[in-house]
């Protein structure tokens, strides 16, 4: 399959590298034609690993991973282009963080909205499925490198992109306990957990960590 990964940094080279391993083309999208991060990463990665602008690559891809910045995500995806976005599954990795603290993270978007839904809403006719924000991108692709089996979430408005987006998560990156958490504006919850989640990283001196659901 074409895929399109949004984003240079560390989670589009990470969940890209996976793609590619697993058989795919992957076109990693950043603002330039040759981003030096995305060239080296395709010259890495040899068959199969494409770079270009976000449009080249939302144009190339079948399916399409938001891996960029938050507080940038809506002017990347704007420049991706709503055509080349339009009827396409977006699977949304972003959270909306400031980190001009470093100590302190903020989020820019919360409680009564989140960035899973204003990407859904700037992209109406794209299924937006926010999914993999709240772990380190090594654990997105490898989450049996856990201890134990932990959960992973999706949000988004459309039942048969979920299930779509359930099938990746399983059968490409083997996460075996998926929670469908509801529509899109379930995105607010597991976005604010990332305040949680750079504590926790503080607190345990680890980035590899991940929630398990248990109930009676
Ligand atoms: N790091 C993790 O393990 C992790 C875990 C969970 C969730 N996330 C979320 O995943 C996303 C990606 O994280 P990351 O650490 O890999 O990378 P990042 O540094 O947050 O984002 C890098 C990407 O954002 C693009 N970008 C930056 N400023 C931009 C602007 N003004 N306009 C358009 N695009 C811009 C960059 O474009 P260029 O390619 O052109 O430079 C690059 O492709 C973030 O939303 C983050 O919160 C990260």
């Amino acid at each position: 399959m074409n895929i399109a990964v949004l984003g240079s940094g560390q989670v589009g080279q990470t969940i890209g590298s996976r793609l590619v391993h697993l058989g795919h083309a992957v076109m990693m999208g950043s603002r330039d034609e040759a981003n030096p991060k995305a060239v080296a990463w395709a010259k890495e990665e040899k068959h199969n690993a494409l770079f270009g602008t976000f449009a080249n690559a939302a144009a190339f891809g079948e399916i399409i991973f938001n891996c960029t910045l938050g507080s940038a995500s809506l002017d990347a995806l704007y420049m991706a282009g709503a055509a080349n976005l339009k009827g396409k599954i977006l699977i949304d990795t972003s959270n909306p963080l400031d980190y001009s603290d470093e100590k302190h993270w903020k989020l820019i978007i919360s409680n009564t909205d989140s960035l899973g839904e204003q990407i859904q809403r700037a992209f109406p006719e794209t299924f937006v499925v926010k999914t993999l924000n709240t772990v380190y991108c090594t654990v997105m692709v490898d989450p049996d490198k856990l201890v134990e089996r932990t959960d992973i979430f999706v949000s988004g408005n459309s039942a048969e992109a979920k299930a779509k987006v359930t099938m990746i998560l399983q059968k490409w990156f083997h996460w075996k306990h998926v929670i469908d958490l509801g529509d899109i504006t379930t995105s607010r919850g597991v976005e604010m957990y990332s305040l949680l989640w750079r504590s926790l990283r503080l607190a345990t001196h680890s980035h590899r960590f991940n929630i398990k659901v248990v109930h009676t």
